[in-house]
């Protein structure tokens, strides 16, 4: 993967869930699909990573490969954990839920808090909720979650987006 700070053309996303296994991946999967369909990869450095390191190295979750396939979307990449450089690098960090925005900012020196955001403050249909961790339910869960992650990452894409 290039590294955020290898091109000062382009802007780097990160991607921050607690395991790094369910739905971050799933946002930096689906994230990157729209940039591709769009011709921007040049434009873009693309990544995840957990809060929690229970998962590091570990490939996505079967029930998040599936239903990004179902898609049409390939998820890639393993886990890592996020650390405090992440928040010097990265211009823009999301997190998918609460817990994971204040450990975010915790970890943030006072200049990069202002880079974190909650994804679903992109969300047309959920302006500022979270996306709820699907971990420990059904393949309904991970459906769900992949409907509010889509409709945000096309939204932050529109913010995100270069001028021609
Ligand atoms: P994620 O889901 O944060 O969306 O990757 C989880 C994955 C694993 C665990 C919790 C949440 N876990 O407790 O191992």
């Amino acid at each position: 993967m290039p590294t955020p700070d290898a091109d000062p053309n382009a802007r780097s996303v990160l991607f921050v869930c607690l395991g790094n296994i369910c739905r971050s991946p799933l946002a930096e999967g689906v994230f990157r699909h729209l940039v591709r369909a769009e011709g921007l990869e040049d434009r873009f450095v693309i990544d995840s990573a957990g809060t929690g390191a229970w998962h590091v190295g570990d490939p996505p979750d079967t029930r998040s490969i599936a239903v990004a396939e179902a898609n049409g979307v390939a998820l890639e990449g393993r886990a890592r954990q996020v650390r405090p450089e992440d928040l010097e690098r990265f211009d823009v960090v999301v997190a998918m839920d609460r817990e994971n925005l204040r450990d975010l900012q915790r970890m943030a020196a006072n200049g990069a808090r202002s880079r974190v955001h909650l994804l679903r403050e992109f969300d047309p249909e959920g302006g500022g909720d979270e996306v709820p961790d699907p971990y420990f339910g059904g393949t309904g869960g991970f459906e769900a979650v992949y409907r509010m992650v889509r409709r945000s990452c096309e939204a932050l894409l529109q913010e995100l987006r270069p001028d021609p």
